[in-house]
């Protein structure tokens, strides 16, 4: 798929083992199973890697609090990720806990080597550090005396050790720039190169066991142990056997992802390429960083209190139900709203109307009128090429997606020719052709269908296995639970005939949205709605208080945050004409908006364009595409003209 065609290894973060799980993670682990599957599909030798994050100090507290060992604490809640993973059907090879003796040894060899080398040394630490986010800030991190993410921090002076991590930065930026798959997707990239513009320091890799004991203990001072980040990262090696078991080391290394979310980019793109560099380990081919899950624009994190539980969602839609939506719903390196509404939407026009309807069709007639065997051909029509051609350029598409990380747009062109089989059934009417006796005609279309459904089972059967096997089941080609192979899905007529069908049953029963969705949702905003109309609606929602003369008090005008902000990449929002999609730097923070400008600007020409923005309004999805913030523009006749800054000011500076 990558650089590295002959073997696919894959990893998700290692999950904080006190948090439980939710649709965030279950997110990230199902995009790394179905990516495995496809890649087993191609017969690559595939390695996917999944696991648990047990040390340090939000372990140790929640512990404490609980009146147990963290060990005991970590024992009882990793069963909660290892039960969901099984539940989800998540096909992980391995699975590692980094309280295990396999990943202490390792960890603690690296150190020693390290430290021997000088590439760890000993100094004095002062800085502030975030419980919540097991890091440490310096003061200029600092915003309202809060971390850059506004969680608390507390201040801490102590003897430490550290990595020199800062003697790397200028072959970091060199190794980013020349590989431009190394970090991925591209405005990712950026943000790292942003970050690396600053100068790097020394990352400060130990805790004082006074302070916070549970951690792996440095091999050259027992009074400390290491820095929960330095351990955790080492996972993605020392669970292939980093410096015990080469043959397998070399098997797998280098990664060929690193999926993460977008949440712990610095730690994969600065903290990790370093360390590797430092221990003479070659890079991972490509870190991954998707975006967020938002729950009425928020991230989703069990510390806002506005998660949603996947346990939930299968028991109430189905496990396939749930990959299937995580997959299709977002665009790889964007964030996505997850709402029960728009799930329930998606899985009824998707899976129950379009897939569901065509196999039932198909397979009834089958049962019908051939006996339930896949009958033989007669010779083929324009609309059977048509069917054949829609339903290849699926498999091709699919085929692109996966590399280029679009599996939204994959899925996409299989429901395409979903629906194109549908027509197919329309046009040629087989009930009609049935009546007549043309059994001929009828066996080519019933096989042509059955045909259709055979590639598209394959197609989709990494992101919801449970299901296509079913359906393959039920074409009488997987007998014995056999995965499919892309390589026999590019070629059409793989069905042989004769061949027997298994019992037909319904994929996917419709959900309806009354009965389904117990809790009352909330008015959801209109997507498509612009922005400004839905500014309109709140001006219009104050008007009684508005005084008659409709004069502004400062007061309320000061409410508004106005803002610069730099174009960093503008691109058009797919299927909409008038959109650009902007990624901007509003100096401490990096922000996505969406403008109604595409007819009036080429994207390249905004980039570097120092603009004016409202920076506090509350986030809003558009077309699909989620747009923080909002910019300013004049508008008369001649077009529309984008608000520029006269001279230089910083992004983030006020506008009043
Ligand atoms: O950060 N939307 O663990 P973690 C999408 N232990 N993905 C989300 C998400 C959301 N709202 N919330 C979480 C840690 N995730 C460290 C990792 S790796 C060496 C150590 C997913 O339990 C996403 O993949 O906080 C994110 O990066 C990860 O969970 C963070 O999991
Ligand atoms: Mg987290």
């Amino acid at each position: 798929m990558t650089a590295e065609p002959n073997k696919f290894y894959i990893t998700t973060p290692i999950y904080y083992v006190n948090d439980a799980p939710h649709i965030g993670h279950a997110y990230t682990t199902i995009l790394a199973d179905v990516l495995s599957r496809y890649s087993r599909l191609l017969g690559t030798p595939t390695h996917f890697l999944t696991g648990t994050d047990e040390h340090g100090q939000k372990v140790f507290e929640a512990a404490r609090k609980g009146g147990i060992t963290p060990q005991e604490h970590a024992d009882q809640t990793v069963v909660r990720f290892q039960e969901l993973w099984e539940r989800l059907g998540v096909s992980h090879d391995d699975f590692i806990r980094t309280t295990e003796e396999r990943h202490n040894v390792v960890v603690q060899k690296i150190l020693q080597d390290l430290h021997e080398r000088d590439e760890i040394y000993e100094g004095n630490y002062e800085g502030w550090y975030s419980v919540s986010e097991e890091r440490f800030y310096t003061d200029k991190d600092l915003i309202d005396g809060k971390s850059p993410e506004g969680k608390p921090v507390e201040k801490v002076m102590e003897k430490n050790y550290f990595f020199r991590m800062s003697k790397y930065q200028e072959w970091l930026i060199d190794y980013i720039e020349q590989n431009p798959e190394f970090i991925r997707p591209k405005h990712r990239r950026n943000e790292t190169l942003g970050y690396l513009q600053k100068p790097l320091g020394d990352l400060c890799i130990s805790r004082p066991k006074t302070r916070m004991p549970w951690g792996i203990e440095l091999p050259f001072d027992s009074d400390y142990v290491c820095y929960v980040w330095f351990d955790a990262l080492v996972n993605y090696i020392s669970a292939i056997g980093y410096g015990q078991n080469d043959e397998q080391f070399k098997k797998w290394w280098p990664a060929t992802y690193h999926l993460i979310g977008k949440d712990i980019l610095a730690t994969h793109t600065v903290y990790w390429p370093t360390m590797l560099k430092a221990m003479g380990v070659p890079q991972p081919c490509s870190v991954f960083a998707h975006g967020w899950w938002l729950t009425s624009g928020e991230k989703m994190s069990k510390s806002d209190g506005n998660v949603i539980n996947p346990m939930d969602m299968i028991d109430r839609y189905g496990v396939d139900a749930l990959r299937y939506y995580l997959m299709a719903e977002m665009t790889l390196g964007q964030d996505a709203t997850f709402t029960e509404k728009g799930f329930i939407e998606r899985y009824n026009s998707d899976l129950a109307n379009d897939l569901g309807n065509m196999a039932s069709r198909a397979l009834k007639m089958l049962d019908r009128h051939f006996e339930g065997r896949i009958p033989l051909p007669g010779p083929l029509t324009a609309a059977e090429d048509s069917l054949r051609d829609d339903t290849l350029r699926a498999v091709k598409a699919m085929e692109e997606s996966i590399p280029a990380m679009r599996l939204d747009q994959g899925i996409g062109a299989v429901i395409d020719a979903v629906r194109s089989a549908n027509r197919y059934f329309e046009s040629t009417a087989p009930w009609t052709v049935a009546k007549s006796g043309d059994m001929e005609r009828l066996a080519t279309i019933l096989y042509s269908a059955a045909e259709c459904l055979r590639i598209i089972s394959g197609l989709l059967y990494p992101v919801i296995p449970e299901k296509m096997t079913e359906l393959r089941v039920m074409l009488g080609i997987e007998k014995d639970g056999i995965e499919p192979s892309l390589k026999n899905l590019a070629g059409w007529g793989g069905l042989t005939p004769q061949t027997p069908l298994g019992k037909a049953a319904t994929l996917f029963p419709r959900v309806d949205v009354k009965k389904k969705s117990e809790q009352p949702q909330k008015p959801k905003k209109d997507v498509k709605k612009k922005m400004e109309a839905s500014t309109d609606k709140k001006v219009e929602e104050k008007k009684e208080s508005a005084p008659e003369d409709g004069l502004l008090d400062i007061k309320d005008f000061f409410k508004v945050q106005l803002r610069v902000a730099q174009i960093l990449e503008a691109e058009k929002v797919p299927k909409a004409d008038k959109l650009l999609q902007l990624q901007i730097d509003l100096g401490e923070e990096k922000r996505q908006l969406v403008a109604g400008i595409a007819e009036h600007y080429e994207p390249e020409a905004l980039i570097g364009k120092k603009i004016v923005v409202v920076a506090n309004l509350k986030p809003a999805k558009i077309r699909g595409v989620v747009s923080n913030g909002m910019l300013l523009a004049a508008r008369d006749e001649s077009g529309v003209k984008i608000l520029t800054i006269d001279g230089d000011a910083l992004p983030g500076s006020e506008v009043s």
